[in-house]
C-alpha cells in the first residue's frame, strides 16, 4: 500500500491506496474522483473502459466519504494538486458512506463547529492540523537543541496563577481545586532543579466572552530558566519564535499554500524584533511618537483611504462586467463567467467594507488609550500595523501584571515583564517576564491580590533555598498556529474547541 504524500516515488508505477471519496464530478465515461487518505488528496481518474463496468458504476454512484481502495498507475500532471494523478485500474468500496452533511457548498460557521469531528476532513482543516503539528514539533526541537528538560505540571492546582478571575473550579475529593491557567509556578519549582525547563501542556481558563483569541481551554508552552534576566529572556523569545516560524515555512509550504497563506509578514521575523518599553509603546499608540514619518493616526487615516480607493475600483470593475452582462451580446459561456468574476468580487467588497469598519474602532481607542491600561486587542492591532514585523513590549505597570513579577529596581513602579505582539492583528502570543525573588514583595504582592498565603507556602520556599535569578515564559499554541495559518478566528486551531458555549463535540 503506498501513501498519496509518496506519490512521486511511484511515478510510472501502479500503487495500491485506501482512503475516502472527497468528491468527484463524472461524466458518461470517466470519473474525476478526489481521493484523500490522511496524508494527501490527489485526483485518481476512473476510466470505465479500464475498470470494467461493475467498478465504474459503483465508483459513479459512491457517495462523498465513502472509503474504498484502489490500484491505479501514478502519472505525472503538473495541473493536479502534488503533481501527479492516479490512472485507476481497479476499485474495491469499503464502507458506502449515508448523505453526508458536509458538501462542497458553502456552510454557516455553527454548522460546520457542531460538525467539527467531520470538518476535521476539509482539505484547509487538513491542513491547519498539519501545521500544528509541525509547529508542535519545532518548539519541541528548538527547546530539546537547547538542553532545555521537558517537564509536565499538574493540572489540578490548587492555587491561581494568573489571578482568580479565570478559574475553573473542581471537585477533588470534597475539597475544591483548579484546572491549571499555567504551569509556571511548578515550571519555577523544577528550573530549580534541571536549570532549563520547559512545560508542554493544556492549560484552562473561564473566559465568558466570545473572542477570536481565547479558547477556554488551550495549550501552553512555559520554559522557565534559572540564571536569567529580563533581556536574556527576550532573546530566548526572539531566537524560539524566529527558529519555529521559519521551520515550519520551509516545512509546511504545501499546506500554507493550501491555505492561501501570504507569507509576507511572517517572513519578517528573519529580522531583529522591535523591542520597547510599555511607555514608549504608549506613545506610539496614541499617536504622539512617530514611526518611520508618521503618526499612528496618520497611519490608520491612510489605511482608511487605501481601502476606500480599493472599494471604488472594485465596484467600477463589477458595474462594468454588470454592463456586458446587461448588453446582451455575450455567449452564455463568457455569462457565466463573469457573474461568477463578480460574486468573487462583490466578497471581496465585504470583505474590505468589514476593514473599514474597524478602522474607527482602532482610531478611537489608539486616541483614548489610558495611560497605565493594559492593552486591547485594538490597542496591540495599531502598535504592530505601526511596525509591520513582531513587537516586544516589556517593563509594563506592575499594576496590570500577575504577582509573580519582578518589579525593576531602576524604573519603579514598573514589571520586568515582557509580551510579544504578532503583527497582523495577531496580537499577544507570548506573555512572561523575569520573576520576583524578594520574599517579602512577594507576601505582600500575594496578599495585594488577594490569593491565599497557605496554598503559596510551597511556592515561597523556592526564595529560601538558593533563591537565584530566573525568567520564563508561556506561548500560546493556538495564537501561535493562527498567526503562521492566518485564520480570522481561534476555534480552527485545535481539534475540538472549548470555548464559552461550545462542549461538543
Ligand atoms: O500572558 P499569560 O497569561 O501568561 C502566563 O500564563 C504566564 N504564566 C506565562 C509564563 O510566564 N510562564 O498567557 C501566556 C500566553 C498568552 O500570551 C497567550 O498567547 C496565551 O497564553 N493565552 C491564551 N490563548 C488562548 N486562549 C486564552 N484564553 C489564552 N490566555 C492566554
Ligand atoms: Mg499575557
Amino acid at each position: 500500500m503506498a501513501y498519496i504524500k509518496e506519490l512521486s516515488k511511484f511515478e510510472g508505477q501502479e500503487v495500491e491506496l485506501k482512503g475516502w471519496n472527497a468528491q468527484k464530478r463524472d461524466s458518461k465515461t470517466i470519473v474525476f474522483m478526489t481521493m484523500r487518505d490522511g496524508t494527501g488528496f490527489t485526483q485518481c481518474v476512473i476510466d470505465l473502459a479500464a475498470v470494467g463496468e461493475n467498478s465504474f458504476e459503483a465508483a459513479k454512484r459512491l457517495p462523498q466519504e465513502s472509503s474504498l481502495s484502489l490500484k491505479g498507475k501514478v502519472v505525472k500532471d503538473e495541473r493536479q494538486m502534488g503533481g501527479y494523478e492516479v490512472q485507476v485500474t481497479s476499485l474495491q468500496v469499503i464502507a458506502v458512506a449515508e448523505a453526508y452533511p458536509i458538501t462542497p457548498k458553502e456552510h454557516g460557521v455553527d454548522f460546520l463547529m457542531d460538525n467539527r469531528h467531520l470538518w476535521l476532513r476539509s482539505k484547509n482543516q487538513w491542513a491547519i492540523m498539519r501545521v500544528r503539528n509541525e509547529i508542535i514539533f519545532a518548539i519541541h526541537t528548538f527547546f530539546q537543541q537547547h538542553g532545555f528538560v521537558q517537564m509536565d505540571a499538574p493540572i489540578f492546582t490548587g492555587n491561581a496563577c494568573e489571578g482568580t478571575s479565570t478559574l475553573f473550579e473542581t471537585d477533588f475529593y470534597g475539597d475544591p481545586a483548579y484546572l491549571s491557567q499555567s504551569g509556571q509556578l511548578y515550571g519555577e519549582a523544577m528550573a530549580m532543579a534541571q536549570g532549563l525547563i520547559y512545560t508542554f501542556g493544556p492549560t484552562f481558563r473561564a473566559e465568558k466572552s466570545k473572542t477570536r483569541r481565547h479558547l477556554s481551554e488551550f495549550w501552553m508552552i512555559e520554559p522557565e530558566m534559572a540564571f536569567y534576566d529580563l533581556k536574556m529572556d527576550m532573546d530566548v523569545i526572539e531566537d524560539f519564535i524566529r527558529f519555529v516560524v521559519t521551520t515550519v515555512l520551509e516545512k509546511s509550504k504545501a499546506e500554507l499554500q493550501i491555505l492561501e497563506r501570504d507569507t509576507t509578514y511572517l517572513e519578517k521575523v528573519r529580522e531583529p524584533f522591535i523591542r520597547m518599553k510599555y511607555e514608549d509603546a504608549v506613545d506610539v499608540i496614541k499617536g504622539e511618537k512617530e514611526i518611520g514619518g508618521r503618526t499612528s493616526l496618520q497611519m490608520l487615516e491612510g489605511e482608511e483611504k487605501e481601502l476606500q480607493i480599493a472599494k471604488a475600483t472594485l465596484l467600477t470593475e463589477i458595474q462594468e462586467r454588470e454592463a456586458k452582462i446587461a448588453s446582451g451580446e455575450l455567449k452564455k459561456g463568457e455569462i457565466n463567467f463573469n457573474q461568477s468574476k463578480i460574486d468573487k468580487l462583490k466578497n471581496e467588497v465585504k470583505d474590505l467594507e468589514e476593514k473599514l469598519l474597524n478602522i474607527p474602532v482602532w482610531l478611537n481607542s489608539a486616541k483614548n488609550f489610558k495611560r497605565g491600561d493594559d492593552f486591547g486587542g485594538s490597542d496591540e492591532t495599531v502598535l504592530t500595523k505601526m511596525f509591520g514585523q513582531p513587537v516586544m513590549v516589556y517593563n509594563w505597570p506592575q499594576e496590570v501584571k500577575a504577582f509573580y513579577m519582578k518589579e525593576d529596581e531602576t524604573d519603579k513602579g514598573y514589571a520586568k515583564g515582557v509580551d510579544l505582539l504578532a503583527p497582523e492583528g495577531y496580537g499577544e502570543v507570548v506573555g512572561g517576564g523575569e520573576r520576583e525573588t524578594d520574599i517579602e514583595r512577594l507576601k505582600s504582592k500575594i496578599i495585594e491580590h488577594d490569593l491565599p498565603m497557605s496554598a503559596f507556602e510551597w511556592y515561597l520556599d523556592l526564595r529560601k533555598f538558593g533563591n537565584v535569578p530566573h525568567a520564563g515564559f508561556g506561548l500560546g499554541l493556538e495564537r501561535l498556529v493562527a498567526w503562521i495559518c492566518g485564520l480570522q478566528h481561534i476555534r480552527e486551531t485545535i481539534p475540538f474547541p472549548r470555548s464559552y458555549g461550545r462542549l461538543l463535540p
